[in-house]
């Protein structure tokens, strides 16, 4: 059985959280597939198509797994490009228990949508501080970002 993996997400920019629970996945699911998502509760720093772009950067610059895709989707429910590409699980990593507040109605919707189970995973303990959301703003007052982002994410955001 091809075990197929959803993790979806706005990476606006992708960090070094996002890495480290996209690599765990990895290594766990057959096929592992990164989903930029447009979340129209936020207001988005880098086009769709960027965002794409820095994660296949990353995931080339930190040696993860070959079994990763990464697109985008923009048509629909989450669970409805679950069902299109065979996947049955979304994984989403875990920083606190605010986390696990905001993920849990999220992850009940798709299982009662669907009846894709969600997996949480937790990152290493030295990126369980690290957003998207701290990486913009820091970036937006000029200030270092590096400790945070994988380094073609700093060389973009540092030229723009
Ligand atoms: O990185 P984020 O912004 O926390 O990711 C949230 C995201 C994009 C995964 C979530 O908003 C989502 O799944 N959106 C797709 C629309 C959808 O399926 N909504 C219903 C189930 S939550």
């Amino acid at each position: 059985m091809n075990r197929i993996a959803v993790v979806p997400g706005s990476f606006d920019p992708v960090t070094l959280g996002h890495i480290d629970v996209i690599g765990r996945a990895a290594n766990i699911f057959d096929e592992l597939h990164v989903l930029v998502v447009h979340n129209p509760d936020k207001s988005a720093l880098l086009p769709i198509a960027q965002r794409v772009s820095l994660i296949e950067q990353s995931i080339a610059e930190a040696n993860l797994p070959k079994n990763i895709r990464v697109t985008s989707w923009s048509v629909g429910l989450l669970v409805d490009y679950c069902t299109e590409v065979g996947a049955n699980v979304i994984v989403k990593g875990i920083r606190s228990q605010i986390d696990v507040a905001y993920e849990t109605p999220m992850a009940i919707v798709n299982r009662n949508l669907a009846g894709v189970e969600t997996v949480f995973l937790l990152p290493s303990p030295a990126n369980a501080h690290v957003s998207s959301s701290l990486v913009r703003q820091v970036a937006s007052l000029g200030g270092d970002v590096a400790p945070y982002v994988p380094k073609a994410v700093a060389a973009f955001l540092q030229q723009g």
